[in-house]
C-alpha cells in the first residue's frame, strides 16, 4: 500500500531580475519533529512556537495524536501538546501514514520499539523505497519485532517490547535519524542506552532531550568519537520551545541571491547549529559574500540573521567529512557549483542516493538538461561551472517527489536564459509550504 500525494502541479521558473529583501523562513524541520515527539512524551502541557507546518511535521503530529497525545494548533506556528509520559503511548487504531517523511518514520519506529504496542507504517512512493534496515537492525537488538516489505522497506509493522533491552550501538552510517531512533527507544528502557557516533551528525535530539530533563551525556573519546549515553526510564518535563528558522530552507534563498546579479537577501532567525552549517562554510570558502548579524541563542540552539549578496563563486573540492553537516543542501549546492568559476568536486555522498530521491542522479540529469557540465560519479558529482554566466535552461526537469530537487531548480531558474519547468512542485509542501510566496516576494522588490 502506497499513500498518494497532493495533486501534481508543474512549476515554471525564469529570472525576474535581482532578488532583494528581508525574509523569514519557517521553523526547522528536524527540530519541529523532535519538539512534537518529546512534548508528547512529557507529562503536562508543552508549548511550541515557530513549528514548521509542512506535511512531514504534520505527519508526526497526526501519529502522536493517534498514539494518545493531545496536540492542538493555537495560532500560526503555535502549538500546545499534552503529553502522555514516557511509556504512555497507546495502540493506534489504524496505520500511521508517514507521507514523504523519513524522519517521522525512523524516529517513531524508535519510540514504538520500546512501547507495548504494534504499529504499521505506510508512506508515499518515495518513502516506500527508502531503506529502513538501518533502524530495524538496532531496534531488533533492543527486542522489537519487525515485519517489513522486501528490502526492509515500508509498509512495515513494528511490535514493541516492554521491557526492552538497552544496547550500546556503533552507527554504521552517519545518520542522525538512526542515532535518534535508538535514543528515543532508550527513553523507555531501564539502564543506559549508548550510541557511538564516529562521524558527528546533527545533534538536535541530544540538545532537546537534555532540555526536557533527560539524563544524557556526550563524551568525545581520544579518537574523536562521540559516545552518547541516555539513562532510561526517563521522566520528561514539559517545555516551552521556540523553533529557529530552518538553515536548510534558508539555503535556497542564500544560493539564489549569490548566483543572481544585483541581489541582496537577508534571511532572519536562521538556526546556526554547527552540525547544520556546512553549506555556509563551503559557500564562503568559494568566495560567497555572506554576513551574519544578531547572533543569539533560541531554544538551546544558536541563531543568526544571514545576508547574502551576489558573488562570483570559485569551484571547490568539498571535503567528504563536511558532508553530514550539509547533507540536505547538496541539491542547491550543485546549483551554486554550476554557476561558479571552474571545477567543483564532491565525493563520499552515497547517502544522497537514498534520500527522498536519488539526489545525485536527479540533480545530474536535471542540471545537464539545462546546459550545465556535470559528470556523475558513484559517490558525488563533478561540475564545471559557467563562471557566473546564466545556464541555458529551456527544459523540463523531474522532481521525483523530492521537495529539495524542486526548490533547487526554482533557484537555478533565477539565472538562466530560457525558463526551466519542474514537472511537479507539489512536494515542496512537505518542508516549505511558503517557498514560492517568499520567492515571489523577493522578486517583487524590483518593481
Ligand atoms: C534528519 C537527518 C538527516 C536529514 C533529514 C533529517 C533528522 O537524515 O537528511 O532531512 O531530522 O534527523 P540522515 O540522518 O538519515 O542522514
Amino acid at each position: 500500500m502506497v499513500t498518494q500525494h497532493s495533486q501534481t502541479r508543474p512549476g515554471r521558473f525564469q529570472p525576474q531580475g535581482p532578488l532583494r529583501g528581508t525574509v523569514k523562513v519557517p521553523g526547522d524541520k528536524s527540530i519541529s519533529h523532535r519538539a512534537l515527539m518529546l512534548s508528547a512524551l512529557a507529562i503536562g502541557e508543552s508549548r511550541i512556537s515557530g513549528l514548521l507546518e509542512g506535511e512531514d511535521v504534520l505527519a508526526t503530529a497526526a501519529a502522536m495524536r493517534a498514539m494518545g497525545a493531545h496536540i492542538e494548533r493555537t495560532g500560526d506556528g503555535d502549538w500546545t501538546v499534552h503529553g502522555v509520559g514516557v511509556g504512555g503511548l497507546m495502540q493506534p487504531s489504524g496505520a500511521l501514514d508517514m507521507g514523504n517523511s523519513g524522519t517521522s518514520t525512523r524516529l517513531l519506529m524508535g519510540l514504538v520499539a520500546s512501547h507495548r504496542l504494534t504499529a504499521t507504517f505506510i508512506g508515499d512512493a518515495s518513502l516506500s523505497k527508502r531503506p529502513m534496515g538501518r533502524v530495524i537492525d538496532p531496534l531488533s537488538l533492543m527486542g522489537a519485532e519487525f515485519t517489513a516489505s522486501p528490502g526492509g522497506t515500508l509498509p512495515l509493522m513494528v511490535r514493541g517490547l516492554v521491557p526492552a533491552v538497552p544496547i550500546s550501538y556503533r552507527l554504521p552510517v552517519a545518520s542522525a535519524q538512526v542515532k535518534s531512533a535508538v535514543l528515543l527507544a532508550g527513553l523507555n528502557i531501564a539502564g543506559i542506552t549508548e550510541v557511538i557516533e564516529p562521524v558527528p551528525t546533527r545533534d538536535h535530539s541530544e540538545r532537546m532531550l537534555r532540555g526536557f530533563g533527560a539524563d544524557l551525556t556526550v563524551e568525545v573519546d581520544a579518537e574523536n568519537v562521540r559516545h552518547i549515553r541516555l539513562m532510561g526510564e526517563a521522566e520528561l518535563k514539559p517545555q516551552e520551545i521556540e523553533v529557529p528558522g530552518d538553515p536548510s530552507s534558508a539555503a535556497f534563498f542564500i544560493v539564489a541571491a549569490l548566483i543572481t546579479p544585483g541581489s541582496e537577501v537577508t534571511v532572519t532567525h536562521v538556526g546556526m547549529n554547527p552540525t547544520r552549517t556546512g553549506i555556509y562554510q563551503i559557500l564562503q570558502a568559494m568566495g560567497a559574500d555572506l554576513t551574519y548579524a544578531n547572533q543569539r541563542e533560541v531554544g538551546g540552539e544558536p541563531v543568526s540573521d544571514i545576508t547574502a549578496r551576489h558573488s562570483i563563486l570559485r569551484g571547490i573540492e568539498v571535503p567528504p567529512d563536511v558532508a553530514p553537516s550539509m547533507i540536505d543542501e547538496f541539491p542547491v549546492f550543485f546549483v551554486a557549483a554550476s554557476i561558479a568559476q571552474g571545477r567543483t568536486t564532491t565525493s563520499g555522498l552515497d547517502e544522497l542516493r537514498v534520500k527522498e530521491s536519488d539526489r545525485l542522479a536527479l540533480m545530474a540529469a536535471g542540471l545537464k538538461a539545462i546546459g550545465a557540465q556535470v559528470e556523475e560519479r558513484e559517490g558525488g558529482l563533478i561540475i564545471e561551472g559557467t563562471g557566473g554566466e546564466p545556464l541555458e535552461g529551456g527544459a523540463t526537469v523531474s522532481s521525483a517527489l523530492d521537495h529539495r530537487i524542486a526548490m533547487s531548480f526554482a533557484v537555478v531558474g533565477q539565472h538562466i536564459y530560457h525558463p526551466v519547468t519542474v514537472d511537479d512542485v507539489s512536494p515542496i509542501a512537505t518542508s516549505f509550504p511558503t517557498f514560492e510566496a517568499i520567492l515571489n516576494k523577493l522578486q517583487a522588490q524590483n518593481d
